[in-house]
């Protein structure tokens, strides 16, 4: 088979383990082994081909940030079949929410849970599950469907792989709009969507933020960076129904008290917080 990963190995000093472990969920790694060294820890993470290595290498940085003095080793591709099953024991399923279970396709028929699978194929667009603030957003969004019960229409905003979608209608959403500023996260929707047997389920556009949305739904869901959070909240009542609420995710906690400012600066209202590690989200109301 003409299957092969990519491989980038790293050294980072004492004490660099968990920031190493920690960037390999979030830069999308599929699997990585770490070694103990007489001085400092060597990482080696695998990555899918889907994307060449110098993407991988962009998003491991990102990832890393400034925090950790690392030194890259070596990098390359291994083609060798054993990594295949490897990348796929990665990934195993993991909770969401008080009912969600996301797995990857390979593990959706042992995963065994009495919670609603959200089956989401690892690729390059984000929303594997694996990331905090994809969680936050699927716990925020059984709050929101408690509150405004089933049938409720919905515009997810950077969807990625569209699994704040895919759990929308999970729970009942009947129209669900997507958009994405990146056009080519669509195959991946699609195939998701396949995956959960959803096909056709969403309407997906590409698109800025809000720029150009010409619908009314109730709820809003956008875990993006704060930044464009900030930047889209002027538009919200513009699109949101008079019952409308908002999940925003993708903050840190250290962004809380400067967003809830921006939320009552924008006539909307904080109906429920939550937070994972550095990561934090809020389900709002236009109730303001
Ligand atoms: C953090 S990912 C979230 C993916 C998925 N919704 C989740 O919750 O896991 C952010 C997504 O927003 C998209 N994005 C970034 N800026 C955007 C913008 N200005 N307008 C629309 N989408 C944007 C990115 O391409 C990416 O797919």
């Amino acid at each position: 088979m003409g299957s092969f990963w990519w491989y980038i190995t790293l050294k980072g000093p004492d004490g660099s383990e968990e920031a190493l472990m920690s960037a390999a969920d979030l830069a999308g790694s599929c699997g990585s082994e770490i070694q103990e060294l007489p001085e400092g820890v060597r990482i080696r993470y695998y990555f899918l081909s889907s994307n060449d290595l110098g993407y991988w290498q962009m998003r491991l940085l990102e990832a890393l940030g400034d925090g950790v003095d690392v030194e890259v080793e070596d990098s390359g591709k291994l083609e060798n079949q054993q990594w295949y099953r490897v990348c796929e024991e990665g990934f195993t399923p993991v909770e969401a929410g008080r009912g969600f279970i996301i797995t990857a396709p390979w593990h959706a028929q042992s995963c065994g849970s009495d919670r609603i699978p959200l089956i989401i194929k690892p690729g390059s667009a984000f929303g594997t599950g694996y990331h905090e603030s994809t969680r936050i957003a699927l716990g925020l969004l059984e709050d929101a469907r408690e509150m405004l019960g089933p049938g409720f229409t919905l515009l997810d905003v950077g969807t990625g792989s569209g699994i704040l979608a895919i759990g929308a209608i999970k729970l009942g959403a009947g129209t669900v709009y997507a958009r994405d500023l990146d056009g080519t996260v669509l195959p991946e929707l699609r195939e998701n969507l396949e995956l959960n047997h959803l096909e056709g389920a969403v309407q997906f556009e590409e698109g800025d933020l809000l720029k150009g949305f010409q619908h009314r739904v109730d709820l809003i869901t956008a875990n993006i960076l704060k930044d464009p959070l900030i930047s889209m909240l002027p538009h919200v009542h513009g699109v949101l129904s008079p019952r409308g609420l908002c999940v925003f995710s993708g903050l840190l906690l250290s962004e809380r008290e400067e967003f809830l400012s921006a939320l009552e600066a924008n006539r909307l209202r904080p109906e429920k917080e939550s937070s994972q590690g550095d990561w934090w989200g809020v389900l709002a109301s236009n109730k303001a």
